[in-house]
């Protein structure tokens, strides 16, 4: 091969690489961008990071999409005594994202 079609191949991959990489970055990753910015952390933990409170590593597996969205809108209708903070003016679609990434975590 010419050097020329070496550069333009490896070019290609890169585009290819870094467009997967968006593409994964605008589903975990809003979600991700949610928990943070509405500090989550505070009380909660990933992956060690966080509160010692409650990790939520495995919440997807434990909890279906409609509990973890009702946990953050309404801690207090999971568990009546929870001292968990209540976010019921989350917007649709940061709520959406925050279930979405907190439902991939098994
Ligand atoms: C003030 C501390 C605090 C903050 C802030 C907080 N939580 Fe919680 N959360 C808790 C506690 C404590 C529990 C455990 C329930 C209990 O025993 O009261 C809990 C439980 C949960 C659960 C259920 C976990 C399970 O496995 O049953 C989910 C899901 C959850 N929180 C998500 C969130 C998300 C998402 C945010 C940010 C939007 C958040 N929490 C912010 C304290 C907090």
């Amino acid at each position: 091969m010419k050097p020329a079609v070496i550069i333009i191949c490896a070019a290609a991959l890169l585009v290819a690489g870094v467009t997967m990489a968006l593409s994964l970055d605008s589903t975990g990753g809003r979600g991700m961008e949610v928990y943070a910015m509405q500090k989550c952390a505070l009380c909660h933990s990933i992956s060690g990071i966080g509160g010692k409170k409650m990790a939520l590593d495995e919440v997807g597996s434990r909890l279906k999409p409609e509990d973890i969205r009702k946990w953050v809108q309404n801690p207090k209708s999971m568990k009546a005594d929870t001292t968990m903070k209540a976010y019921p003016n989350l917007p649709e679609k940061d709520l959406r994202d925050l279930v979405a990434y907190l439902s991939s975590l098994k």
